[in-house]
């Protein structure tokens, strides 16, 4: 991973309130009490609901709590008359250093396009959030133009004029992969992590490429974390399912153990 720093990151979706929450990254620092994350080796994201981040936040200060915590979506505004809308300020001040987007639910319930994804991008880059830029085909879509081009489309119009220097986070989800026990083998993951690392490279320059991290997500388990860390275009997990069970994370968190 050429220094590139592997993020292990916990995609909660809609699940635990703020009382599980706080039980939840409690057992889970406990469990990783003498784990790599605490020496900066890994780097461990949460990505709760937006109601517990406050919780989350408070926990995490006041414990010091080597986690860093993140939203799941935001705003392409940055405020005003948008009800139900939560703005990338917001999260800035709760201490996220990372936004996921376009995640392929949001795709598929919110119908969010390219397009929506890229102002996203913006957005979460004018409050100093680290967008993490989620793309992946459906097996249709895999069978019709093969593994890589609607990740590297995606991407592209994601990536549309954000600057070389901006800080970035990168993750393949094949939907096929998602929450399916379906996953993608090791190969078939480096294959368009790469393609997606040379998009960075195209758009944003070479320095840009070898710095971000780019991520597989889709059925991530203790089991199979390795097999995916030992691709060199893999740079660690966006991980969902398993990411809610205290033992199965630590033991994803360990992997290089
Ligand atoms: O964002 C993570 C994700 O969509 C993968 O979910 O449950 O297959 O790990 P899961």
């Amino acid at each position: 991973h050429r220094g590139r720093t592997p993020l292990i990151a916990g995609n909660w979706k809609m699940n635990l309130d703020h009382l599980q929450a706080v039980a939840f990254v409690q057992k889970l620092h406990w469990a990783l009490k003498d784990a790599k994350h605490e020496d900066g080796t890994v780097e461990v994201a949460v990505f709760p609901p937006f109601t517990d981040i406050r919780t989350v936040q408070t926990l995490i200060d006041a414990d010091k709590i080597p986690f860093s915590l993140g939203g799941q979506d935001l705003s392409a505004q940055d405020s005003g008359a948008y009800t139900g809308e939560i703005s990338g300020a917001f999260l800035k001040k709760l201490d996220c250093g990372y936004v996921i987007i376009g995640h392929s639910e949001r795709r598929q319930y919110h119908a969010e396009s390219d397009e929506v994804v890229a102002s996203k991008v913006q957005a979460a880059l004018r409050h100093d959030l680290a967008p993490v830029i989620c793309v992946g085909e459906t097996l249709e879509q895999r069978e019709e133009s093969g593994p890589t081009a609607v990740s590297v489309a995606q991407l592209r119009t994601a990536v549309e004029g954000v600057p070389a220097g901006a800080d970035i986070v990168v993750a393949y989800e094949p939907v096929w992969a998602i929450g399916t026990g379906e996953v993608a083998s090791p190969g078939q993951a480096q294959e368009v992590c790469a393609a997606l690392r040379a998009v960075i490279a195209e758009k944003m320059g070479e320095d840009a490429a070898a710095r971000t991290r780019v991520l597989y997500g889709g059925s991530v388990k203790s089991a199979n974390i390795a097999s995916f860390m030992r691709e060199p275009d893999v740079d660690g997990a966006l991980v969902g399912g398993a990411s809610l069970l205290v033992d199965e994370f630590a033991a994803i968190i360990r992997f290089q153990k």
